[in-house]
């Protein structure tokens, strides 16, 4: 199987309830892998992205998260019904800017 285009690192990390730094899991994200994979499988674009589930991504802080590779882009606050734009922009070459997550700073 050749390299992707792209991947969707989808960390499902779970942290106990009374860990102060949350989890993406404690916010939905274990829902996130499946839509996902099958958001990519419906488009037929499987063979050209991937979605993995990941550990923590530490962007805890900005849960339930989504990592694409190699543009480098973090989506933040993702929820299942953000799935399908976040594909349709992978798949036009864009970004959904509204949940993306500012790289920090070069200063
Ligand atoms: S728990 Fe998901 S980034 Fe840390």
């Amino acid at each position: 199987m050749p390299h992707r285009e792209t991947y969707f690192f989808v960390c499902t990390n779970r942290r106990k309830e009374d860990d102060a730094r949350g989890s993406c899991a404690g916010r939905g994200a274990e829902e996130l892998l499946p839509a996902l994979k099958a958001s990519l499988a419906k488009r037929g674009a499987a063979k050209a992205l991937r979605a993995c589930g990941s550990t923590c991504l530490d962007l805890c802080e900005v849960g339930a998260v989504i990592l694409q590779e190699p543009a480098h882009i973090v989506y933040g606050g993702v929820s299942v019904g953000d799935v399908e734009e976040i594909v349709d922009a992978a798949l036009a070459g864009k970004v959904v800017e509204r949940l993306r997550v500012a790289p920090p700073s070069a200063e």
